[in-house]
């Protein structure tokens, strides 16, 4: 028997959309019958993206640049669901960390949700909802990932505020653990597989994670309308140990 889909019909903006998390969403949220749009900086990517999941649209966005989100909403018009999964990654030892490129990291994801969340709101409908993207460093500290998760728990708080701002949209937050995306491509084959062979025995599902697993919960925020202000923990159990 088909699942019932509360998203049919329903539209959804993705930034983030043409790669990783956010590319698995807009296939989840198509498979679901939604009416799904995704943005990203680089169009080669999202020519790519759109050739392999269908029947979506594009759009160019740099989330970093404010009046381009705001230009972006406005030509959106209005819509039901945004999850916002764009993100570049970064990290090292605090006192080698350049200052330049932490700012550059909370430009990108804290900065961009932030943007995404202001302009988005006033074109979500009010039964829609807002998903943010914290990351497991900021509930389990790790050295270096100082950065990374002070930013990562600044989303996670921005998120359940917002839940109670924005209301009666709901807004919720997802913190993955890791999960096997195109984020750690500049990795080698070999290096890549052994720390994810290191992070998986270590935790008790005793796998990393798929973007499909993140997805899932994407979708599960989007469509249970009694849920706002919760931190999802898609990590395999990883903020336990
Ligand atoms: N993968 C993990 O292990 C992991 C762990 C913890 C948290 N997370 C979080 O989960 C989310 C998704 O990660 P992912 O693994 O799916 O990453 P990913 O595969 O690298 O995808 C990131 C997406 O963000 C877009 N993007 C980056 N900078 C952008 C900008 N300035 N403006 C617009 N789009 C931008 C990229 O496309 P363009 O290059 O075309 O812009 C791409 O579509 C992120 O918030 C990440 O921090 C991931």
């Amino acid at each position: 028997m088909k699942e019932e889909s509360f998203v049919k019909n329903k539209k959804i903006v993705i930034i983030g959309g043409s790669s990783g998390i956010g590319f698995e969403i807009a296939k989840t949220a198509l498979q679901k019958e939604a009416e799904v749009i995704i943005a990203s900086r680089s169009l080669n990517k999202l020519k790519a993206a759109q050739q392999q999941l269908g029947n979506v649209t594009y759009e160019q966005l740099d989330i970093e640049d404010e009046q381009a989100v705001k230009d972006f909403f406005q030509k959106i018009g209005e819509f039901d669901h945004l999850a916002v999964s764009a993100a570049k990654t970064g990290g090292g030892k605090f006192l080698e960390t350049d200052t330049h490129e932490a700012k550059q990291l909370f430009d990108n994801k804290f900065w961009g949700q932030f943007y995404a969340a202001k302009y988005g709101t006033p074109h979500i409908r009010k039964d829609g909802s807002i998903v943010l993207f914290s990351g497991v460093v900021a509930f389990k500290h790790m050295i270096g990932a100082s950065v990374l998760g002070a930013l990562n728990a600044a989303i996670a708080n921005l998120g359940q505020t917002l839940a109670l701002e924005l209301a009666p949209i709901r807004v919720n937050v997802i913190s993955p653990g890791i999960i096997d995306t195109p984020a750690r491509a500049s990795m080698n084959e070999s290096e890549r597989a052994s720390y994810y062979q290191s992070v998986a025995s270590s935790l008790p599902v005793n796998r990393v994670g798929l973007a499909e697993d993140v997805a899932k919960s994407a979708l599960y925020a989007m469509e249970n309308e009694f849920v706002t202000g919760t931190v999802l923990h898609v990590d395999g159990g990883h903020h336990l140990i």
